[in-house]
């Protein structure tokens, strides 16, 4: 027999290993830049565990676990994810009760799931988790990390779908009558969908049958179910994002695979990588860690997929072969417009790949503009730069600070950025 690994089991070889490094330190970085600090959680837990947190009625403890009794007879499985482990160590070790935390890990995860590009059975998370923070502000935070993380690894193109699903209250009164829906048109879903609605009714809602989609096209909407308290907290989080440039979309079908969620759920999707297109993944679960045992503490969290992000940089690094622009150059007012083609000029003659803004546009959309553009670096000109002989710089993806210089400093300061590998050199 020819050894070789199990089904759906990887062997990170070493281009791999690097972009993975990457994306850990980038990672482990950003997160400390939050104020969150690592945790380590075993890989085996009692099967009990996930049964109460991610859900008996979801496909991962149906169907996905790892589980085994070990030589003591005792029902453990592989952690198909980290937040129930999470949640049960700030527990056990009294770092919840009446406390704030803020927690990163990073490790294998593991599923039986059909293997595929993207999709594997021992996977890779980078994961974080705040606790005892019940306000918009900290769904906020944790939706404001994982952006900067993309920010941080140069990756653009990816899309913020969002939803509430409201307080476990109102989560509850709306499953009760979407379930009474879904049994008046059991006859219209496919076979999946017809168990769902006694086990798990919400789960039908992102069902991709089109048998079942048109079937629920009409279903209760869970925005209509929602209280005054959750509605005002999702507004809140909404406006939060705005207010910090972080773009986001209303998936009002987006109710996630795990069971614990409530209020703000969110995933981070692409469409580059076929059908496993969510990279990162998460929300509040304030009702977990009382399910658990503990007391009544709130929580938010995500956590990313290692290899699905790494599949992206993988891309982004064929594409970028030599094509990418380095520089994106936004302006503003009549008076700059010649001053910004020569420094557009002065700019490429130095050999840096450069775009000129053209089609006008707030410093806000050139700046957008700048970002999808892959260029590494924003130059600005405004009639302040140019009544003073000055540019400013800001790097769209690193955390750097935003400089003013001379021009012609400006320009050797790019040069020597960009020789030196910064992102996108
Ligand atoms: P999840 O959506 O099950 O959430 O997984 C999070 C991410 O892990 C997914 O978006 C995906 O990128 C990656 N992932 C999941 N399954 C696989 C697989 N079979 N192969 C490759 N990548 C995969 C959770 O696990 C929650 N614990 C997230 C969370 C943390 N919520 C609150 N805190």
């Amino acid at each position: 027999m020819k050894l070789q690994s199990l089904r759906g089991f990887r062997d990170i070889l070493p281009d791999e290993a690097e972009r993975w490094q990457r994306i850990t330190d980038a990672a482990r970085a950003v997160a400390a830049g939050f104020g969150y600090r690592q945790i380590h959680l075993p890989m085996l837990e009692s099967t009990e565990l996930f049964k109460r947190s991610v859900g008996e009625a979801t496909d991962i403890v149906e169907k996905e676990m790892f589980s085994f009794l070990d030589r003591d007879k005792t029902h453990m499985s592989l952690r198909p994810e980290g937040t129930a482990s999470c949640v049960r160590a700030g527990i056990e070790h009294g770092l919840l009760h009446n406390q704030q935390q803020r927690f990163w890990y990073a490790g294998p995860m593991f599923r039986h799931e059909r293997p595929q590009a993207g999709r594997y059975r021992q996977f890779h998370q980078f994961g974080i988790e705040a606790f005892g923070m019940a306000d918009p502000a900290c769904d906020i935070e944790v939706i404001a990390l994982s952006a900067a993380l993309w920010r941080a690894l140069g990756l653009g193109g990816l899309t913020l779908e969002i939803n509430s699903l409201g307080s476990p209250e109102c989560r509850a009164a709306y499953r009760d009558q979407l379930r009474d829906f879904l049994r008046g048109r059991a006859d219209a879903l496919d076979e999946d969908a017809r168990k769902r609605i006694e086990t798990n009714p919400l789960r039908v809602l992102d069902s991709k049958h089109p048998d079942t989609r048109a079937a629920i096209a009409d279903a209760p909407s869970m925005e209509a179910a929602m209280d005054d308290d959750s509605r005002a907290h999702f507004g809140a989080v909404c406006e939060g994002l705005e207010a910090l440039g972080i773009e986001w979309k209303l998936n009002s079908n987006l109710v996630r695979g795990l069971d614990y969620y409530t209020h703000t759920v969110f995933e981070w999707t692409t469409d580059r990588l076929g059908a496993q297109g969510t990279v990162c993944a998460g929300g509040r679960y304030d009702g977990l860690v009382a399910q658990l045992g503990g007391g009544d503490v709130p929580a938010v969290g995500f956590a990313l997929g290692i290899e699905r992000v790494a599949l992206l940089l993988a891309q982004d690094q064929a594409d970028a072969a030599g094509e990418m622009p380095q520089v994106y150059l936004c302006w503003h007012g009549d008076e700059c417009m010649t001053g910004a083609q020569q420094i557009g000029a002065t700019l490429r003659a130095r050999g840096l790949r450069t775009v000129v803004n053209a089609g006008g546009g707030s410093f806000k959309a050139q700046f957008k503009r700048a970002d999808r553009s892959g260029a590494g670096w924003a130059v600005v000109l405004g009639p302040e730069e140019l009544a003073a002989g000055t540019l400013q710089i800001k790097s769209l993806r690193a955390r750097d600070a935003q400089r003013t210089l001379p021009t012609d400093e400006a320009v050797a300061y790019l040069q020597q950025a960009l020789r030196d590998g910064q992102p996108n050199a």
